[in-house]
């Protein structure tokens, strides 16, 4: 399998190879400090090791949990938020077809409930839900997150309703802590199939625990890749020492020596509807991790090329205070030449018998060029191709970086103090 790589050729012109270099020493420390459990937040620290640490019972029992569903639901709703809910969705996004909904007679269609209180929202899918063959899983490592509480509450109701309590408890499964919360103590009761999140990996860490294996298993997608794909990355993250060769050190270096040039926004930019909620994913992972202590680099994103026919104008010529991170996926899956046409009277004869993906190349290198000259500094992510084995590696990048870079800014990575500020006056307002 291929390794993904980074590529910051394009933005030579606003840092050199001594500046990263010169991160080094700090990066090395910050690596040390995730290996040993010795930083901040360290006994959060779990998801470090996790991929080499999933055993096989385990990954065996997620996907027999995963045939069952599939063979008892045609959709599969799940139930969370944040770090129990982007991570499933982001690897499900970028591995199935978007149109696997309309498409895809052989996967469930998996649904998301319980990461936002749209009362709309909820309605119209228990009216469709109404005739419709369907299974779940409730994911809140609390146990007490209000939003997926309360959707879950709603849920379990219609579904007892439609299929009677003996089954309905067949149709539920439960990802929570292994002793406490309000989860918990309802799953015990009610003798659901439980999954446990480990103690000591936080929400947005969460991914390859049961918190997204199950999901991503019930939704037919490879596990095992998906782990071995993290596996690759976590020995290149953890054994290479230095900014040239280590890519998850080069990414913090770069990202840090930007930050210190007053570029507080990144975006990161796909060219594949396919990544929309990986970026989403990522967002949370930067966000949450790094926006303390009134500091830390907003994490933005865009989806392109639809996204150059709107934000594409700010960054073009908006305040330079922005720098790019490309998602580059370097192999498609099906091939889709342009016809030609001989009355070229939409003029696009120019690029009769050229690949569709050929011209979204093109388009992504002429924007890199485009925004590198006009401030916007430019570092490149290849991914080999869109399947797990990818994916897991990008996750476990995006991770160890992310720990990395959080302890270059010397804040806490692995806690969110921030979150319960609209608890706070939401539960007062609800009279809680
Ligand atoms: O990363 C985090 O810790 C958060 O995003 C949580 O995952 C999110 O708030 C949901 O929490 P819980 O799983 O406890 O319901």
């Amino acid at each position: 399998m291929k390794p993904i790589t980074i590529n910051n050729q394009y933005a030579e012109a606003f840092f050199n190879e001594a500046q990263l270099q010169a991160l080094e020493p700090k990066l090395k420390v910050a690596q040390q400090d995730l290996i040993q459990k010795t930083g901040k937040g360290n006994d959060f620290l779990g998801w470090v090791t996790l991929p080499n640490e999933i055993d096989e019972a385990l990954l065996a029992d997620i996907e027999e949990t995963a045939q069952r569903i599939r063979r008892k639901a045609k959709v599969f709703i799940v139930i969370g938020i944040g770090g129990s809910y982007l991570g499933a969705r982001a690897v499900i996004e970028a591995l199935q077809s978007p149109f696997a909904g309309h498409t895809d007679t052989t996967n469930p269609q998996i649904v998301y409930a319980g990461h936002q209180l749209s009362e709309d929202y909820l309605y119209e899918l228990l009216q469709w839900l109404d005739h419709t063959d369907y299974a779940l899983t409730v994911i809140s490592k609390s146990g007490t997150t209000t939003e997926p509480a309360v959707a879950f509450r709603i849920l379990k109701n219609h579904l007892e309703k439609k299929y009677g309590k003996a089954e309905a408890k067949e149709r539920i499964i439960a990802i929570t802590d292994k002793a406490r919360g309000a989860l918990k103590t309802l799953a015990t009761k009610e003798g659901y199939k439980t999954y446990v999140v480990p103690d000591d990996v936080g929400g947005r860490y969460s991914v390859l625990t049961p918190v997204g294996l199950l999901p991503i298993a019930v939704a037919g997608c490879d596990i095992r890749q998906l782990v071995a794909g993290a596996q690759a990355m976590s020995l290149t993250a953890t054994k290479d020492e230095t900014v040239a060769t280590n890519p998850c050190m080069r990414y913090a270096a770069i990202r840090n020596v930007l930050y210190a040039q007053n570029k507080n926004t990144e975006i990161l930019v796909n060219y594949d509807p396919r990544l929309t909620y990986f970026s989403e994913w990522w967002k949370q992972l930067y966000g949450e991790s790094e926006g303390k202590e009134h500091k830390g680099i907003f994490p933005a994103s865009v989806n392109n090329t639809s996204d150059l026919h709107s934000m594409g104008q700010y960054i073009q010529e908006g305040e330079r205070r922005l720098f790019e991170t490309v998602l580059s996926v370097e192999t498609n899956h099906h091939t889709l030449e342009i016809p030609t046409d001989a009355e070229n009277l939409d003029g696009m004869n120019f690029v009769a018998g050229k690949r569709l993906g050929y011209v979204n190349q093109m388009a992504q290198l002429g924007t890199i060029m485009a925004h590198t000259e006009g401030g916007v500094p430019n570092t490149v992510i290849g991914i080999p191709e869109l399947n797990e084995h990818a994916i897991g590696q990008l996750i476990y990048f995006f991770e160890f970086a992310c720990g990395l870079s959080g302890y270059l800014l010397d804040v806490n990575p692995f806690d969110q103090p921030g979150v319960e500020a609209y608890k706070k006056n939401m539960f007062k307002l609800l009279g809680k």
